[in-house]
């Protein structure tokens, strides 16, 4: 469950993303990179259906994978029902998550029959491996998130009748794992990964043995990529990893700030995100780096996972209360208002009141403009399994709801705080029977617009809006001429 949407958390949301839109194909051809027009083969294409699950990783890894796919002459299609090689890149950062792929094939599984094909990408397949096939036999293609370069002979074998086809490699390796096109489906806004994986081990987190050991990307590779996106009309670039603040350029050449500020003095990028942080390896330089920045977002989601020290240390987050408190303290003396989201876990093993009303304590320190709030859920190979005192099920419901309600407040507080201020947005849609523009700020909230009759701003366009009312999760204002 989460409190309000628009922003990343650490390791994976539960929310599903069906990619479709006609993509954008990049060859990536070495650094730098080519972009080439694909020139499509003669056969008429075979057709796969694409769902995502979970957080911006997966969305990005999904447009590795489509780029992939496309330029192996698949097409994508909205349907199941229209498509030969149906395929899901799942989350398992909680049960919930993990659980969803299992239905959405049972749901679907008839479709065998008629001669479709299953494909089980992401955390999931990495997680499950072979195992999936016991469960899901009819499932064809299990492959984690490390071999979608591979997916090109994956794809020859499963087309010359193989029955079930993995990928399933070693995470270990130091090389990130770009595939050779992108199709990013967004004209305006694109990831770029900059770190893959995690070496934090926090104990109730499966992210590390899902995703691997932590590498970072050359600074080269990701500025050569922020050029390029820049020449093809992006103005805004969020940086992906599951740690951004360990990122080790492993040539040498610049710290995870200066890589911020690199990408935000590429011409023609107005808005750089990043996200997420690790309070332990977040440092003051990149504080200093979004002050002397406008292009970089004043927009920082810190996870803190828990309030009180004692849970802090059982979760191996390493960090105590008055250390996270610190980072927040170096963000509030900013010159720039930095908007401050959160990740929270309530119900960890040993979780006392006490510990929960030290959380509850710290959104009244912290002011966040938004959280996301979770139940813990154990998930396999954790160190946290083997912890006693199980929070019941009940009490960990009745938690997260005290914890929602009382960030509602916070929020409904802290958004008034923007009526009549008048906020530059990047326009993202239109709500047409609203008869309202759907844009977001650069602190990463949602203000939609109304304007005058006869104006019509276009799609990715960055307009002035004065805000006239706010809600705990957005604002509403008229777009100024
Ligand atoms: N149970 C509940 N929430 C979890 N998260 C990660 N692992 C678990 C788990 N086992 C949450 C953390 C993380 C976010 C992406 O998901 O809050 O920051
Ligand atoms: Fe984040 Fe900790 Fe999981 Fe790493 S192990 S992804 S730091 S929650």
């Amino acid at each position: 469950m989460t409190t309000r949407s628009g922003f990343a958390g650490e390791g994976a949301r539960a929310t599903s993303l069906r990619t479709g839109e006609t993509p954008r194909l990049h060859l990536h051809s070495g650094a730098p990179r080519a972009i080439l027009a694909l020139d499509m083969p003669a056969d008429p294409p075979k057709t796969f259906y694409l769902e995502t699950f979970g957080c911006q990783m997966n969305a990005h890894d999904s447009e590795k994978v489509v780029g992939t796919l496309v330029s192996q002459g698949y097409r994508q299609v909205q349907t199941v029902e229209g498509a030969e090689l149906i395929l899901y890149n799942t989350c398992s950062i909680r049960d919930k998550a993990e659980q969803k792929v299992f239905h959405r094939l049972a749901d679907y599984k008839k479709l065998h029959s008629q001669g479709k094909r299953f494909g089980v990408l992401g955390c999931v397949a990495q997680q499950e491996g072979e195992k999936i096939f016991d469960r899901a036999p009819f499932v064809s293609l299990v492959c984690g998130s490390a071999s979608y370069r591979n997916l090109p002979q994956m794809l020859v074998q499963l087309e010359a009748g193989k029955q079930r086809v993995t990928g399933l490699d070693d995470r270990e390796t130091d090389e990130c794992f770009e595939t050779e096109f992108t199709a990013r489906t967004n004209p305006h806004r694109g990831y770029i990964t900059i770190i893959e994986g995690c070496d934090k081990f926090c104990a109730y987190c499966v992210v590390p043995f899902t995703r691997g050991k932590e590498r970072s990307r050359a600074s080269d590779s990701v500025l050569a990529e922020a050029r390029q996106m820049a020449d093809l009309g992006y103005t805004e670039i969020q940086l992906l990893g599951q740690n951004v603040n360990s990122y080790k350029d492993p040539s040498g050449k610049k710290t995870f700030a200066e890589l911020l500020a690199a990408v935000g003095e590429v011409p023609g990028i107005k808005r750089v995100r990043f996200t997420t942080s690790h309070p332990r390896d977040f440092g003051r330089d990149i504080v200093e780096a979004i002050d002397s920045h406008p292009t970089l977002c004043d927009h920082v989601h810190l996870p803190v996972q828990s309030g009180s020290t004692r849970v802090l240390d059982a979760m191996q987050r390493l960090y105590s209360r008055d250390q996270y408190l610190e980072r927040i303290a170096w963000m509030k003396e900013a010159n720039r208002e930095i908007s401050i989201t959160s990740d929270i876990i309530v119900g960890f093993p040993g979780e006392t009141e006490a510990d929960f009303e030290q959380t509850l304590s710290l959104l009244d320190e912290v002011e966040y403009d938004g959280i996301f709030g979770f139940k813990y859920s154990p998930r396999p190979n954790t160190p946290s399994l083997k912890l006693d005192d199980v929070v019941p099920d009940e009490e960990k419901t009745r938690r997260l709801t005290v914890l929602q309600e009382k960030q509602r407040e916070i929020q409904r507080r802290r958004y008034q705080r923007h009526i009549g201020q008048v906020i530059e947005v990047m326009v993202e849609g239109r709500n047409q029977s609203r008869g309202q523009w759907i844009a977001r700020t650069s602190q990463n909230k949602v203000l939609n617009f109304t304007v005058r009759e006869g104006v019509s701003p276009e799609l990715g366009s960055y307009v002035s809006v004065v805000t006239t009312v706010s809600f705990p999760n957005s604002l509403l204002g008229e777009m100024v001429i």
